[in-house]
């Protein structure tokens, strides 16, 4: 069937049967690789992209849901090229190793900077309980948000 998606501000006709999940298409057919298959089960975060502003698995989200919402991947936080704050954070904080995970990391930090911009670090660790880096970068992942929203002063013991 054709469904009509918003990606990033901009509107995309695709042909998908209506249960085909949404990171299948934004990979597929808009080529937006930033969010990656992990579990494609919900239980990684390497698919995390916003749907009206929430941190959502893309992996377990059927494209006809979306119909109407906004969509926001990776891509969608640096559209003119230059990175945003919290992606200069990751970067300065050499949070990736092999940096798969990475992306689904940076749009669910985002999805809590955006609503509580300066977290304490109870708030950033359940937040991002729900996102897993094989890698074991999670510290680093902690620094940098921290460094993002400016509380880096605050202990992360
Ligand atoms: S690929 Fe979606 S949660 Fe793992
Ligand atoms: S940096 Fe390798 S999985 Fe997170």
């Amino acid at each position: 069937m054709s469904i009509v998606i918003s990606v990033n501000g901009a509107q995309h006709r695709v042909q998908a049967s209506p249960e085909t999940p949404l990171l299948y298409v934004l990979r597929g057919d808009l080529g937006l690789n930033g969010a990656k298959y992990g579990c494609g089960l919900g239980q990684c975060g390497a698919c995390t992209v916003h749907i009206d502003g929430k941190a959502t698995f893309s992996c377990i989200t059927p494209v006809a849901a979306v119909e109407g919402r906004e969509i926001k991947t990776v891509e969608g936080l640096a559209p003119h090229g230059d990175m945003n704050a919290l992606q200069r954070a990751f970067l300065a904080e050499q949070a990736a190793q092999c940096g798969y995970c990475i992306a689904g990391m940076i749009m669910r930090a985002q999805a809590l900077l955006d609503k509580v911009p300066r977290p304490d670090d109870e708030q950033i660790r359940r937040h991002m309980q729900p996102n897993l880096c094989r890698c074991g970068t999670h510290m680093r992942i902690i620094r940098a948000i921290k460094r993002a929203s400016g509380t880096s002063h605050r202990s992360i013991a």
